[in-house]
């Protein structure tokens, strides 16, 4: 990557200084020329488009993807064709697509005759963030179908193949995609930008032992193919695949759960409530537009808590606790049906549009269904966190409307467009009432509806439909402040549950030494409760005799709620309390869930542990999922360490 650093440089300028070298590095003379390459960078800057994608969509755009993929379990590899249709809005011959790590085979296209046609096309020199852009020239103007016959590199950034020991069962190979922000591009060439919508149907073929699921409708065609059709028109980041062995249970009549046989009990149980959710959501903001809704439960290295592809929301098994205290995932990814994947953020610098509203969403869910207090305690733990991570991120990283300066979106990524985000949403609940404030996001979810916006788009929507049209409650200035400045506005009003008030007030006694760990009254703690009492205690010099009272008295270490794992070790490591170590390297070993896991990493990589963490790491590393490696691995790329216990 170039690193040009101006302060006079507009981020979009940059960005195209970036590409002209980058992009059409390796073109054939029959490639574009280097005017049309200017051009294609003005209207970049024009209509500040994604910067992530190399696709010249706004000449030519993606209406459908077409797939027919083998799952090939034996190369970990996926491969087959792909034939996506175009709508032409210029007349042009060229083609501009997304690809990381591709090997593509041919390209055909579809002639005015109705042949296919073998096509010339180019892959240009691989950039770090983007990957690298396939371009296609046609002979024909305006070509409606080109296909591509391609199959998928060793670790694909979008894909993680896992060994069966690496499953529940232990008896069959699992694969799952993780596309967004801009990983679909590694295993489909795509036009690989969330402002870019389109249907698609994909005939899959695997091994008759796995079953396949996709963000799709799904139907069996024999004992080794399955069809999927996605027919509203969705982001590229939003196609989705997994396989493995899957069974599936029912919630209700449009919801159930696919997981694997030994996990599909406890799943149905813990999730039980996702119809209540559906129901809750569609009433507020409108109906469910997606037909089905259904969970899939994921091995444990899953990267992410969830992700919200359509039709079938992929979760991390890590939040099944037993007691469903960690559901708040549910009504998070099920949000997204309203915010992300109805209304899509235009460009990944607008992922707040995604995040923010998905966040704000999700706890009105979580009060209707289980009370005020409930959603409070989320609101005021979700707070303390983004405050503490305010504390070490970069202030560019603290704006809403993101500034990502050529960075991958997964490097800006962080808790500012959830949490701030949805500070700012509830704000505006709070000056304009639920009452306006909910049929505004109503009418906001009906008017995008199926389309992707910007921050923009947002705020014009938002003055003449909130704003203005009820006067001189919240101004422009304030809405500014909100969007585009660093840090929280000075006028925030922080959330406060007073259910942490009696917590807050015995840890204080116990640790003034007022009270001893045995007079503790812990009887009616919720999780949430717990997190409050580990998340506020001091982050250095408690006294190790006293953290080992704790341990013995409630046993953290060890304990199967991974939250509260999370933060016990998290509190164990900043006061060096090390008797954690043997079941920290259990949880690191066993999740891949890159929030439960980077952030103890980062720790312990700034301590005496570095070598203990390196060795952790090295032995988890080959079950960890590529994104996960990725952020790991520059942690501890200093001089090879031996791989060994
Ligand atoms: N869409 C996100 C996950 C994501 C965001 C992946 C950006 C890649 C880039 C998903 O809906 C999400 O927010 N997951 C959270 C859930 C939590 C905040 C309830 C997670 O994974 O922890
Ligand atoms: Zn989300």
């Amino acid at each position: 990557m170039l690193s040009l650093r101006h302060p006079l440089l507009s981020s979009a300028l940059l960005f195209a200084l970036q590409l002209l070298p980058n992009a059409y590095a390796n073109n054939t003379p029959n490639a574009l020329t280097s005017k049309l390459a200017a051009t294609l960078v003005q209207t970049e800057i024009q209509q500040n488009q994604d910067a992530l994608t190399y696709a010249n969509y706004t000449e030519v755009s993606v209406s459908h993807v077409e797939l027919a993929l083998d799952v090939d379990f034996k190369q970990s590899r996926l491969s087959g064709e792909v034939t996506l249709d175009l709508a032409w809005h210029k007349a042009g011959k060229i083609l501009i697509l997304d690809t990381r790590d591709l090997t593509i085979n041919s390209v055909t296209a579809l002639d005015n005759a109705g042949k296919w046609q073998s096509i010339p096309f180019t892959l240009a020199k691989t950039d770090e963030v983007r990957g690298a852009a396939l371009t296609i020239n046609f002979t024909e103007q305006n070509t409606q179908k080109v296909k591509i016959n391609y199959h998928t590199s060793d670790n694909p950034s979008g894909i993680q193949w896992l060994t069966p020991e690496q499953t529940q069962g232990k008896q069959l190979p699992f694969m799952f995609s993780q596309s967004q922000a801009i990983h679909a591009r590694s295993w489909i060439p795509l036009q690989d930008t969330p402002a870019v919508r389109q249907t698609y149907s994909a005939t899959i073929t695997a091994d008759k032992a796995i079953t396949v699921v996709m963000s799709a409708d799904r139907k069996t065609l024999s004992n080794t193919q399955t069809q999927f059709t996605m027919p509203q028109a969705i982001p590229a980041y939003l196609i989705a695949i997994a396989a493995g062995h899957l069974t599936f249970a029912p919630l209700n009549d449009i919801s159930g759960v696919w997981a694997e046989p030994e996990l599909i009990d406890k799943a149905s149980q813990e999730f039980a409530d996702t119809p209540k959710m559906i129901e809750i959501a569609a009433k507020r903001y409108g109906d469910y537009r997606w037909g089905r809704y259904d969970l899939l439960i994921l091995p444990p290295s899953f990267p992410f808590g969830g992700m919200e592809n359509p039709r079938l929301s992929f979760i991390t098994p890590t939040v099944i606790a037993g007691d469903k205290s960690l559901v708040s995932l549910i009504a998070h990814e099920l949000a997204h049906s309203w915010s992300g994947n109805l209304v899509t953020n235009a460009t990944w610098r607008d992922l707040w549009l995604n995040e923010g509203f998905t966040t704000y969403v999700e706890n009105r869910i979580m009060e209707d269904l289980y009370g005020r207090d409930r959603a409070l305690m989320e609101q005021t733990i979700s707070y303390s966190g983004l405050l503490a991570e305010l504390t070490e991120l970069s202030p560019r990283d603290s704006v809403l409307h993101l500034d990502l300066d050529g960075r991958s979106p997964d490097e800006a990524f962080s808790g500012v467009p959830y949490v701030k985000g949805q500070l700012f949403l509830v704000f505006l609940e709070h000056k304009f009432g639920r009452e306006h404030f909910d049929a505004f996001v109503k009418n906001y979810f009906n008017h995008f509806a199926f389309q992707s916006i910007t921050t923009t788009q947002f705020r014009e929507y938002l003055s003449l439909n909130l704003l203005q049209k009820y006067p001189k409650i919240v101004s422009e200035a304030e809405v500014d402040n909100w969007i585009e400045d660093e840090g929280l506005p000075s006028f925030l009003v922080p959330p406060n549950s007073h259910a942490f008030d009696d917590i807050d007030t015995q840890r204080q006694a116990w640790l003034e030494e007022k009270r001893s760990t045995d007079k503790l009254k812990t009887g009616t703690w919720s999780v949430h409760q717990w997190l409050r009492f580990i998340n506020e205690m001091p982050r250095i010099n408690l006294n190790q005799a006293k953290l080992a009272e704790l341990d013995k008295a409630f046993h953290f270490t060890g304990t199967g709620n991974s939250e509260i794992a999370f933060a016990w070790y998290s509190l164990a490591l900043d006061n060096g309390y090390y008797a954690v170590l043997p079941a920290l390297k259990q949880h690191l070993t066993n999740i891949g869930r890159l929030r439960l896991i980077v952030p103890l990493y980062q720790k312990l990589a700034g301590t005496d542990q570095y070598d203990w963490a390196k060795n952790v790491y090295l032995n988890a590393r080959p079950g960890y999922h590529p994104q996960t490696q990725a952020s790991l691995d520059d942690m501890f790329a200093d001089t090879p360490l031996e791989h060994s216990h």
